[in-house]
């Protein structure tokens, strides 16, 4: 084995690689992984719930501002929930490949969800609460990160990217503040 790993040069232990690749139904999951499964699709499901709030938040903003002078404010909201929208479609497709099942029902998508919708009517109400809901997000996803650590780098690399880009969403609605 020692001579194998010598000559392959590829710093990867080969027989334990085999090993772990041998149940091949389990897809992307081999015995190697770190992770409590089942508690990170869960930690995903609630993420996953949150993101289709913020898209149907952002919707129903996008929808209702109206006044010429609010044009990029509405792209804003169009933006975001285009960007949230592909935030769900990540967390969906990362809980399909750690075999567990996204939860898309709507019944409880709100008490799944760590922000909240808002039905305001007034544009500054609506940017006050994506702000909010922007923070609940940035500081829900640095509780994940710290939660995974090492154990799940794939899932670790798609919440930090994901993180990243909420950090972005607060600073666009913090400009537009009056
Ligand atoms: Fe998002
Ligand atoms: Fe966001």
């Amino acid at each position: 084995m020692h001579h194998n790993k010598k000559t392959n040069g590829k710093g990867v232990d080969t027989s334990a690689t085999r090993e772990a690749a041998k149940n091949f139904k389990d897809g992307a999951v081999t015995v190697g992984y770190q992770a409590d499964r089942k508690e990170v699709i869960a930690m995903l499901n609630n993420a996953l719930a949150t993101e289709l709030v913020c898209v149907l938040r952002y919707k129903r903003h996008y929808y209702t501002v109206t006044g010429l002078q609010n044009g990029p404010v509405k792209a804003e909201f169009l933006q975001h929930a285009l960007e949230e929208q592909g935030h769900a479609d990540l967390l969906a497709e990362r809980i399909v490949q750690l075999n567990g099942k996204p939860d898309f029902n709507p019944v409880d998508l709100n008490t799944r969800s760590h922000a909240e919708y808002d039905d305001s009517s007034e544009i500054q109400d609506m940017i006050k609460a994506n702000l909010i809901a922007e923070r609940v997000a940035i500081e829900s996803y640095r509780q994940m990160i710290e939660k995974i650590g090492e154990t799940d780098p794939t899932t670790r690399h798609i919440l930090v990217g994901i993180m990243a880009k909420e950090e972005e969403h607060a600073d666009d609605m913090r400009d537009l503040l009056a």
